[in-house]
């Protein structure tokens, strides 16, 4: 018998995954019951925006909505805000900007929720969650405790955390502190921003130009989960030395890249996805989107397993082609 509970509204994919329960975490204490837990004994869910269920989830669900936003510390340009873990991303984003406090602009619109976005350091248009991140307060599970964990002890890089490794399952992010600025930091160098700010001729563009911009740019390419089921980009784009790339470069000399940090080179995935002709491809309901290569969708009844198996013959295909690894940034459950 099928559990009782069904994740379906509950993940960007709309996959009809079920559970026995789900517990709704409004404040710290409604945690309680599942202190010194082990994490096989509960799973974390956050937005639901990041991940790919493969299976039923046979234990209970935890759901994290814990609200909340407030300024806790304002001195000069900068202040710092504490916001609930269960807030949307996007509201705080817009709430920022109401009040003057500028920083996310870039990262409007990303999906998901604001305890989700230290944990794989959601980065979008040449800014990530690291530059303004202080510390997350959260509560260690399988120990019982409140734990505060700020920016070196969250390891953080691209698309990438403690929270992924050695704390994945165990810890709750109640709080998340940001460190923003009331003057603001136009970046506008990625891809197409400059490109739609001098299409409205705005030459100086103000922080709420910036996120409009980025607003437009990622509804013109990516997804909107509510009508067609995705999790945004399903692999991370590549790092690789330089040597690898020059000898890529030799045989693929239209190869687009990026530096990244510590000297390596950043090849999009979604390049090396579209030229092997993926972009665009559906086998029953799963499919590649396409108008953004990296970006796996369900149009409707697909299964975990059916998006997974797309999304292996895809990794199969890059390797062969190219010899190089994708990498899941979507959180797989099996
Ligand atoms: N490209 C293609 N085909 C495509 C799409 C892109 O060839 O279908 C190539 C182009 O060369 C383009 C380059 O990829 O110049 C970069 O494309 P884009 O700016 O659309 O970004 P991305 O590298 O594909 C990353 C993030 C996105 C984020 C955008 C913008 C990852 C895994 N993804 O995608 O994040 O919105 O940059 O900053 O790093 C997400 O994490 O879910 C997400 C959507």
């Amino acid at each position: 018998m099928s559990l009782p509970v069904s994740l379906k509204s509950s993940n960007s994919f709309s996959i009809d995954s079920h559970c026995p329960a789900i517990y709704y975490i409004r404040h710290e204490n409604d945690l309680l019951p599942f202190y010194g837990r082990k994490p096989e004994d509960y799973y974390i869910l956050g937005g639901g925006t990041n991940i790919l269920l493969m299976s039923e989830i046979s234990r209970p669900v935890i759901k994290v909505e814990i609200k909340g936003r407030e300024v806790i510390h304002d001195e000069g340009d900068q202040i710092v805000i504490r916001v609930g873990g269960g807030e949307n991303w996007h509201a705080i984003v817009e709430w920022t900007l109401q009040q003057g406090f500028y920083g996310l602009e870039n990262l409007s619109l990303i999906p998901g929720t604001v305890g989700a976005a230290p944990v794989q350091n959601i980065g979008a248009y040449g800014v990530e969650l690291q530059e303004v991140f202080v510390r997350c307060e959260a509560v260690h599970i399988p120990d019982g405790k409140m734990i505060s964990i700020n920016k070196e002890g969250a390891k953080m890089a691209y698309r990438d955390s403690i929270f992924k490794h050695e704390l994945r399952g165990k810890v709750l992010i109640t709080y998340v502190h940001l460190k923003l600025s009331k003057k603001p930091n136009i970046r506008v160098s990625y891809g197409d921003i400059s490109k739609v700010l001098e299409s409205k001729k705005i030459l100086n563009p103000s922080p709420a130009e910036v996120s409009e911009a980025v607003i437009s740019i990622r509804r013109s390419k990516l997804p909107d989960p509510a009508v067609l089921g995705n999790a945004g980009s399903f692999f991370k784009n590549i790092l690789t030395d330089s040597l690898t790339h020059q000898k890529l470069l030799e045989k693929f000399p239209d190869l687009p890249s990026f530096p990244a940090d510590h000297g390596k080179v950043k090849i999009p995935s979604a390049w090396l996805i579209e030229k092997l002709g993926w972009k665009g491809f559906r086998e029953g309901d799963a499919g590649c989107h396409k108008d953004q290569a990296l970006v796996l969708v369900n149009y409707g009844n697909a299964t975990g397993i059916e998006i997974w198996n797309l999304a292996q013959r895809i990794m199969r295909s890059v390797h062969e082609h190219f010899g190089l690894k994708l990498e899941c940034e979507v959180n797989i459950w099996n």
